[in-house]
């Protein structure tokens, strides 16, 4: 007997896509009210064969069956069951309903890394000659694909600062069909009124696409304020060892099999052992989050204070000129944290360079904490006046906070700041 009788899941040949699983989760009961217990229990079940308590990993990339014609009930006439990994294998199915609970939505998908997520949900809502809005605050990797592969296929983009809706609906018309923000955003941890820009779609019929990664689902669910489709890096705070590529779009049903339909011919779909990790390292996303959290106030609050830093960028810090939106819209305000040191770029190298504890690396969301500095490791490729217009000064530094005891973060930042 496989796995194939525990899990919930259907095979549809649909319009698009042949052997596209279609999730139909059960009304699970036992995963509690609270987010803290949802971590730990949702889209888990008990292993009826073995009596374990913790999902296996399926390697298989495919299923067999006592008929041939059996197989086929799975693969093209919906019958409960997995024949193929790239259209729907237990492992990830398990985390797909394990995020779709945490985002509140209906159904997930696991991708190979955040930019499968996103360059598979643009390509299934847009066609050449559609307009696409997007927050210039994306993460660089979004807007290099729509500006170099995007742009150059017919699709019409408009990058717009979302900080102020006015941008945004002055970029509306019947050619828009999809609106993608994102926040907490890159660099100056801005935001969007996530709920005012939902009615906005909603209005002229557009889908709603939100990259959560900063946040995660314990600050922030986005799909509470009309988003359709929520997407991930994975690779971030869900899996939250940096050892996990990954990445996840949560939505509707309807709107889960639109996109698998692109994905199972993209291919991007995510392996099972990441899979096994993702859920894994999801049973202490709140415990790692409210950390996170916490020591990145801390920190804020201290380089706030410090006389060799000139700017904190934090939607938790009270002058941070969208806390009151923060308010409203996140549970906990997130780790990442903005600054500048010193005066100038070779400054903010000396202080990076200085640093004993925490790690010289890109990436965020990761236990350790991770430091980045304007000047030799992030945003080279653009114009001092494009940095800028960005809010990218002299002595920029990324900080990912990590999970360490926030007295030795906060040593170490100090001590480093003593160097310039
Ligand atoms: C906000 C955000 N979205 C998407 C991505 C892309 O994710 P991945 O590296 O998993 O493809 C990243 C990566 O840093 C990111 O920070």
């Amino acid at each position: 007997m496989s796995l194939v009788l525990i899990m919930d899941q259907k095979s549809d040949n649909t319009s698009k896509g042949i052997g596209v699983k279609k999730t139909e989760r059960k009304k699970q009961k036992d995963y509690g009210k609270q987010i803290g217990t949802k971590v730990v229990h949702a889209g888990e079940k008990t292993n009826p064969l073995t009596h374990g308590i913790v999902t296996n990993i399926d390697f298989s990339t495919t299923f067999a069956y006592d008929t041939g014609r059996e197989w086929a009930d799975v693969f093209y006439h919906g019958k409960q069951g997995f024949a193929y990994s790239r259209h729907g294998n237990p492992t990830r199915a398990t985390f797909e309903d394990k995020i779709a609970i945490l985002e509140k939505g209906e159904a997930g998908i696991g991708f190979s890394s955040g930019m499968a997520a996103i360059a598979t949900t643009f390509s299934t809502y847009l066609s050449p000659g559609d307009e696409i809005i997007v927050t210039d605050r994306c993460y660089p990797g979004t807007r290099h694909l729509l500006d170099q592969y995007f742009k150059k296929w017919g699709f019409i983009v408009h990058f717009v600062d979302s900080t102020n809706n006015d941008n945004v609906s002055d970029k509306l018309n019947k050619n828009t069909k999809l609106i993608h923000m994102e926040c907490p955003a890159n660099p100056t941890l801005s935001l969007c009124d996530i709920e005012a820009i939902g009615k906005m779609a909603k209005e002229i019929g557009a889908k709603y696409m939100f990259d959560n990664t900063f946040a995660s689902p314990i600050n922030q669910t986005p799909i509470d304020f009309g988003v359709n489709v929520v997407v991930h890096s994975v690779t971030k705070y869900l899996s939250g060892h940096s050892d996990v590529l990954g990445g996840a779009s949560v939505s509707s049903n309807a709107d889960r099999e639109e996109i698998m339909n692109t994905a199972v011919y993209f291919g991007g779909v995510m392996p099972p052992f990441d899979a096994w990790l993702s859920i894994r390292g999801i049973k202490t996303l709140e415990l790692r989050v409210k950390r996170h959290n916490e020591n990145a106030q801390a920190i804020a609050e201290f380089l706030e204070e410090h006389p060799k830093i000139r700017e904190v960028y934090y939607p938790g810090l009270k002058s941070h000129p969208q806390h009151e939106l923060a308010k409203k819209q996140m549970k906990g305000f997130g780790g990442m944290v903005s600054f500048c040191v010193g005066k100038s770029d070779d400054d903010g190298e000396t202080f990076l360079n200085s640093l004993k504890i925490i790690k010289k690396a890109t990436s965020l969301g990761s236990t350790c904490s991770l430091a980045q500095a304007s000047g030799s490791m992030i945003y080279l490729e653009f114009t001092e006046e494009e940095k800028r217009a960005i809010g990218i000064n002299p002595g920029f530094i990324r900080f990912s906070t990590g999970i360490e005891d926030k007295n030795d973060i906060i040593e170490d930042l100090d001590q480093a700041l003593k160097k310039i």
